[in-house]
């Protein structure tokens, strides 16, 4: 893996995430069952992360995580809820109809 470069845009080309720091272990420990896809295709808050986190410990046999704060950091900080996410605004169009 060291020698592989990243492509310009920063995908880990193989497991779809973001190369970010904590990257590694979330690939390690989040394409072990399903895709990496199924994770970067969410968009949730620390919270929700982490209750799905739970949510797979109880009912799918996840293993405990002793890196679950680094990955929750992670996964908070890029695929966090959009709008109050670190990533690029998204432009209007592609933009879910605002709740009103
Ligand atoms: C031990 C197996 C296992 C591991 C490891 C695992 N998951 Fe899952 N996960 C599942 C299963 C099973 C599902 C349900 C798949 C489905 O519905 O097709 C799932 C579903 C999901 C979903 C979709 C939840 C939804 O509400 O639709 C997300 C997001 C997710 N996992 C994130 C993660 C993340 C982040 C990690 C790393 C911390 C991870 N998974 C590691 C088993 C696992």
């Amino acid at each position: 893996m060291a020698e592989t470069t990243a492509p310009e845009s920063g995908i880990d080309p193989i497991s779809g995430f973001v190369i970010k720091p904590g990257f590694e272990t979330v690939r390690a420990h989040c394409t072990a069952c399903h895709s990496g896809k199924l994770v970067t295709q969410n968009h949730m808050s620390r919270e929700r992360w982490l209750s799905t986190i739970r949510w797979m410990q109880k009912t799918q046999n996840l293993w405990p995580l002793p890196q679950e704060e680094q990955i929750l950091d992670y996964l908070s900080a890029n695929y966090g809820e959009r709008t109050i996410g670190r990533r690029a605004q998204l432009p209007t169009h592609l933009m879910p109809p605002r709740a009103k």
